[in-house]
């Protein structure tokens, strides 16, 4: 009889600690099985009950159910602990992570302006960001393109509702508002979405990133240009010995204007990347016009300044063989997952 009420208080005690530690739904229903199962513990203490005497029976009966009992509660007890926090994972715990589920990750522009921000931060540059919804003043006038001057058409606008305002056509628009908030010198990268109102096709894009840079200093000159353009290209493709050569452009607010292109980062002897020809087109530069200087402020006579220009998307194609600019932003998870 004491050994038969030590065996009751052992199985008390042992399956409540085990309920207690169990951490998940499938270990409970193993203690569950283990005391509480047909032929666990407990049923098989209570089959040796039909070998004892009558008064035992009567004593140990009502024992053994509330044992039953008490260990079945403290069962359901756990039950509920569990279910509960495993609804909560599901819920709340965005860490859970699985094997085989769609991770995140940045975004191929996010990765390309962070790796042009280094490059350009690393040159002494700081990062400006201007308003994606301009004026005209910013987007034309501020870069000696007045009105009805021919050029305004050529950026097929998109014109908003509210007078005076449009989405930016270009990043140059960040010059004048750099020029507005810092005096020289200075020394601004900025990166940015602008909109064109245009046909798209694999190269061109109603909406589209461009990068734009300016600085503005003391005896400021071409060479200046040139050496930032080649180190900027050769850092970002990863060349060392990248060339660039220089033509002649034309863009209303810098003067000279030049075009500037890269010697073919992926061949020597021309392919079908710069069209046989060893050079693909990169940058639109020049000197800022000495008007540009004047409406913001600055006098061309003691400061000059070069800037440059450039689509984020085309070096990104042509630096990840990318063959339609429109996958940018078409949500495509298979060109978005290889970045
Ligand atoms: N804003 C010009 C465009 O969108 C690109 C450009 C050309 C920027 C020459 C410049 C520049 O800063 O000097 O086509």
């Amino acid at each position: 009889m004491k050994k038969i009420k030590e065996t009751i208080n052992h199985l008390h005690k042992t399956s409540t600690a085990a309920l207690k530690k169990a951490k998940t739904a499938d270990i409970l229903e193993q203690i569950r099985i283990e005391y509480l199962g047909r032929n666990g513990k407990i049923a098989k203490l209570m089959s040796t009950l039909k070998e004892r005497s009558l008064e035992d029976k009567r004593v140990l009966g009502p024992i053994l159910n509330e044992l039953k009992k008490s260990v079945q509660a403290t069962y359901e007890q756990h039950k509920e602990r569990i279910d509960t926090q495993s609804v909560s994972k599901q819920l709340f715990d965005v860490t859970a992570y699985q094997p085989n589920q769609l991770r995140g990750g940045l975004h191929i522009y996010t990765q390309i302006i962070h790796e042009l921000s280094q490059i350009f931060i690393s040159m002494g540059y700081t990062v400006a960001q201007g308003p994606e919804v301009e004026t005209e003043y910013y987007n034309f006038t501020s870069l000696n393109i007045p009105e009805d001057h021919p050029a305004r058409d050529s950026h097929d606008t998109f014109w908003l509702c509210t007078p005076d305002k449009l989405l930016r056509t270009h990043t140059s628009t960040v010059q004048a508002h750099a020029m507005e908030q810092t005096k020289p010198p200075l020394a601004v990268f900025a990166p940015g979405r602008c909109c064109r109102s245009e046909a798209t096709d694999a190269s061109h894009d109603f909406m589209f990133t461009q990068g734009e840079i300016i600085l503005i200093d003391k005896k400021i000159s071409v060479s200046n240009l040139l050496a930032t353009a080649q180190a900027f290209l050769q850092a970002f493709f990863n060349k060392k010995d990248l060339e660039i050569r220089v033509r002649p452009g034309y863009f209303p607010f810098v003067e000279p204007g030049l075009e500037i292109d890269g010697s073919c980062p992926f061949c020597k002897s021309g392919c079908s990347i710069c069209k046989k020809t060893g050079w693909i087109e990169l940058l639109g530069s020049g000197l800022v016009h000495p008007n540009v200087l004047r409406s913001s402020g600055i006098d061309p006579e003691k400061y000059s300044g070069f800037a440059c220009g450039f689509g984020i998307e085309r070096l990104a194609m042509l630096k990840y063989g990318i063959n339609d600019i429109r996958y940018f932003h078409s949500s495509n998870l298979a060109f978005l997952k290889q970045f």
